[in-house]
Parts: C-alpha cells; sequence; structure tokens
C-alpha cells in the first residue's frame, strides 16, 4: 500500500485495508511518503514493488497531490499486480467482461445486491454518477448480469423521475443525503456508495438514511455498507493474484 500526502479519509482508508490484511493473514507493507514525492520518486518505488517477489498486489491510494498524475502512476503498476483494477488493461477487460480482478467497490455492491436474493437480469439498475472508480465499472457490472442499465450525471435532465424507475438505485455521487424518499420507487434496493461529512462533519451518505428506509425494499447504511465490502473485495483480489503468481488452483 502506498500513501502520499497527508489527506485524513485517506489515512483512514489505508489503515482499513491494513486491518483487513492482518486480519487475513497477508503480510502487507506500507509506504507512507511526504506530500512532495516527486513523480521520479513515486515510479522508483513502484518499480521496486513491481519487482519485488514477494508483493502479489500494489495498491496506491487514490486521490494523489495534485503535482502527481494519477493516470501516469497507474499506468506503470503491473497489470498482475493491480488489485484495484484501475490499470488501462484491467479496465478494457472489464469492459469486454473477462477478468481476474474487479473493480473492488462495484464488486462489493453486487455482491450486496446478490445477498438481497435480488435477480438484477430484467432490472431497472440506475447508477447516480459516472467516475471512474465506480460509476462507470458498476454500470458494467450490471449490464454483464443483464440489467437494463442507466448512468445519470450533473447533466441529466429530472434525475429524480429517472432514480424513481430503478428497482436497483447505487448513489456514487459524493453528495451528502441528495437521494432522498422521491428519488426512490417503493421496494427498490438502494445502494450508498457515498462517503461525505455533513455541515456537522459528520460521516453520511448520498443517501437520505432515515428518510429512505421506509420506502427501501433494502438499503445500505454509510458507515458499514459499502466501504467493508470494498475492502472485502480488496482481500479477494489479492488472494487471486497471490494464487496466480504462486501457481495455486
Ligand atoms: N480512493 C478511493 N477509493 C479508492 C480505492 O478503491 N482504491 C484506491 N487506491 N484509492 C481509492
Amino acid at each position: 500500500m502506498v500513501i502520499v500526502g497527508d489527506d485524513p479519509a485517506s489515512q483512514v482508508y489505508v489503515k482499513n485495508k491494513e486491518k483487513a490484511c492482518e486480519a487475513v493473514g497477508f503480510n502487507s507493507f506500507k509506504y507512507a511518503l511526504p506530500a512532495e514525492t516527486t513523480e521520479e520518486e513515486l515510479l522508483a518505488l513502484v518499480d521496486k514493488l513491481n519487482n519485488d517477489d514477494r508483493v502479489d498486489g500494489i495498491l496506491v491510494q487514490l486521490p494523489l497531490p495534485k503535482h502527481l498524475d494519477d493516470k501516469i502512476i497507474i499506468n506503470n503498476i503491473r497489470v498482475d499486480k493491480d488489485v484495484d483494477a484501475f490499470h488501462p488493461v484491467n479496465v478494457g477487460k472489464i469492459m469486454i467482461g473477462d477478468y481476474s480482478f474487479l473493480p473492488c467497490t462495484p464488486a462489493g455492491v453486487m455482491e450486496l445486491i446478490k445477498s438481497t436474493g435480488t435477480e438484477v437480469a430484467g432490472k431497472e439498475c440506475v447508477v447516480i454518477g459516472r467516475s471512474n472508480i465506480v460509476g462507470k465499472p458498476q454500470a458494467m457490472l450490471l449490464l454483464h448480469e443483464n440489467g437494463t442499465v442507466t448512468i445519470t450525471h450533473s447533466k441529466t435532465k429530472d434525475l429524480k423521475a429517472v432514480c424513481r424507475r430503478a428497482d436497483i438505485l447505487v448513489a456514487a455521487v459524493g453528495r451528502a443525503r441528495m437521494v432522498k424518499a422521491d428519488y426512490i420507487k417503493e421496494g427498490a434496493v438502494v445502494i450508498d456508495v457515498g462517503m461525505n461529512r455533513d455541515e456537522n462533519g459528520k460521516l453520511c451518505g448520498d443517501v437520505d438514511f432515515e428518510d429512505c428506509k421506509e420506502k427501501a425494499g433494502f438499503i445500505t447504511p454509510v458507515p458499514g455498507g459499502v466501504g467493508p465490502m470494498t475492502i472485502a473485495m480488496l482481500m479477494k483480489n489479492t488472494l487471486t493474484a497471490g494464487k496466480e503468481h504462486h501457481g495455486i488452483k
């Protein structure tokens, strides 16, 4: 795990990933680099980890400080160690449905949907947000399960009406408690990927849980919903990478 700078949220995420590694019995090595680390220095570390046989998975926590380009760094992570599935080769594999690593958060969301017993095939699925980390790959995974998928974003007209069509609604937009009861269909599966601070500094999702909990068929809380699933999927990807590197079936 590589973390650059001192973004407080990133520090919490990395700490939780370290704890998860310990819980499942993986060795983890944390590289905490100062905010002023240069691209050259970071690439040198990535290269070292790419060539370190003790390392099966590499994770560079995002966002990076502004002077560093996420794309350049991610492009230099070995594809078979890219347990976040952020490298363009892995992103392309997700697109065509031929993958060894699933993107962690979208894969965690799929597990949550599966746990409700809801069949995705034929359902109206609406994803709020089109980020490369969640919105876009989420839409792909729902599509692979034969959902009818709509991706919405800031330019979407009448977002509320589009969301109300959803049998499965995934909110990944980054706006505190934006999704209210009038955005959801009675009985819908509502998955909240948001991780925001409200005006009092309290951690909250993109969905107003209290407002929606009676109307939704299933709804995930923040914290304690998607977050732990993301980490579980990261462990799964790392196990997949480890097995592949060590020739274990
Ligand atoms: N920043 C926010 N989510 C993630 C994630 O899943 N992986 C990494 N590396 N950085 C993130």
